[in-house]
């Protein structure tokens, strides 16, 4: 059966991973049809942008590529060859529109991730497509709270956060994804913020979690950067979910 008229073919990269999936949902009840790309089999297509294998396929009829996947458990690692295969990849697919997703402050924290980040951006203007910084998401920080509440004494990083949920940043996406190529576009961050050990509290509070909370202070110029708040975007605020709101929905507390 061929596609109904008008219809974008959209590969999303990331498909199952906490981005991805909002995206994917957001997308198809926009009426797209949405391919999702994993290393894992379950998805409709299998392949690693860190060797390549898999892209041609992916991409074959694509209108736009969302690139939400990274190698976010370590460091960005493969991330940058990822982005050169998925780019060359797409050259020979008949250049589809590229929307790639970054994080807030990466020119300006010296983080190693970040870095990657920052040079996989690069590559994504040098193609000619669209690029989104977002603050951290409410489900890094839900999973960050959860680490550290493993131990009796709760440790939590003392830094601001302006955490946004993963359906909004998907929301912005969907806009994207129906405009025209752009390089980089204003950041997004989330409606409020607030401290990192305030949302690590709610999370004990929310959970009845005893520990003891302990804010932070880590050495070194990356920590100090995200102290001063380099990662914020107060002047982008989302006008979306709310930590609390988030957090009483995904614990029930
Ligand atoms: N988390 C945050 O707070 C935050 C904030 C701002 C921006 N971002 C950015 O948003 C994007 C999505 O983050 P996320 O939190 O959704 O990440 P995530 O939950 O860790 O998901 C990462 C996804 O990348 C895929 N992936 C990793 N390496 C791959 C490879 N070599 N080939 C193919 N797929 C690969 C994984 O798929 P399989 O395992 O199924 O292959 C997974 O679906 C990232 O670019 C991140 O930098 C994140």
């Amino acid at each position: 059966m061929g596609r109904r008229e008008g219809m974008k073919r959209i590969l999303v990269t990331g498909i199952t991973g906490t981005l991805g999936r909002p995206v994917a949902g957001m997308l198809r009840s926009l009426g797209a049809e949405v391919r999702g790309l994993s290393r894992r089999p379950g998805q409709d297509f299998q392949g690693d942008l860190a060797d390549g294998s898999g892209l041609d396929a992916a991409l074959n009829g694509v209108d736009v590529v969302v690139h939400c996947a990274s190698n976010t458990r370590r460091l960005g690692r493969g991330d940058l060859p990822g982005v050169r295969n998925l780019l060359t990849a797409a050259g020979r697919a008949g250049r589809p529109y590229v929307v790639f997703v970054s994080i807030v402050g990466v020119d300006v924290i010296p983080y190693p991730y970040y870095r990657v980040k920052l040079a996989a951006e690069g590559l994504v203007e040098g193609y000619g497509g669209t690029i989104l910084r977002a603050t951290q998401f409410h489900e890094f920080v839900l999973g960050g709270a959860r680490l550290a509440a493993r131990l009796p004494v709760v440790f939590a990083p003392d830094v601001p956060v302006q955490p946004i949920s993963a359906r909004d940043v998907a929301v912005r996406i969907a806009e994207l994804v129906d405009g025209q190529p752009a390089g980089r576009v204003a950041d997004l961050g989330g409606p409020e913020v607030l401290r990192a050990p305030d949302l690590f509290r709610d999370y004990l509070r929310v959970t009845g979690g005893g520990g003891r909370l302990v804010p932070v202070r880590l050495p070194g110029t990356a920590f100090g950067a995200f102290r001063r708040g380099a990662h914020l975007a107060p002047s982008h605020r989302s006008v979306g979910e709310r930590w609390a709101d988030f957090l009483r929905a995904r614990t029930g507390g």
